[in-house]
């Protein structure tokens, strides 16, 4: 396993729409367990192939990373698609890798249907709610270029990039 560099913000390939994989097959795999890795030794709970400059719609979840005690809760998706999503929405803080150091809220649906493939390229659909179903959705949105953070006003946004740039020069 190897670790992965993790691009932040404003890095321009964070805007890249990423091209799904014909099918997860072990290559796809190795990088899955690589991120996953990576992932953890950036203390995330989730990480999308395009935040390791890999244009290839991937992600890696667990739900439980960072919190003591409790077994993790891994998820390998690969071409993940939102089949439905609930009305209700929420607005919750989240984070990100790309975004280090920030958290903001953003609204989202809080409950999504999901179609993906998993590690073993099985076709897989579940309905989720709640943390998990948020984190998809900030995982997919990597996907096609979207960072949380494109999900507040403008004015905000501007402040916590100018935040980003000015950290990365100490
Ligand atoms: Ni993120």
């Amino acid at each position: 396993m190897a670790l992965l560099p993790v691009l932040t913000a404003p890095n321009p390939r964070l805007k890249i729409k990423a091209e799904p994989v014909e099918r997860v097959d072990e290559e796809v795999r190795r990088l899955m367990d690589d991120m996953l890795e990576t992932m953890y030794a950036s203390d995330g709970m989730g990480l999308a192939a395009t935040q390791v400059g890999i244009d290839k719609r991937i992600i890696v979840i667990d739900l439980h990373a960072g919190e003591n005690g409790k077994p993790p809760r891994v998820m390998k998706l690969a071409n993940p698609e939102v089949l439905w999503a609930s009305e209700e929405t929420a607005f919750v803080d989240e984070a990100c890798l790309s975004v280090p150091n920030l958290y903001a809220a953003v609204g989202r649906p809080t409950s999504i249907k999901i179609r993906y493939l998993n590690e073993h390229n099985k076709l897989v659909e579940i309905e989720e709610d709640g943390p998990l179903a948020r984190c998809i959705q900030h995982e997919i949105d990597h996907l096609d270029g979207i960072l949380y953070i494109d999900h507040l006003s403008r004015l905000k946004r501007e402040i916590m990039v100018r935040k980003l740039m000015k950290a990365r020069k100490y």
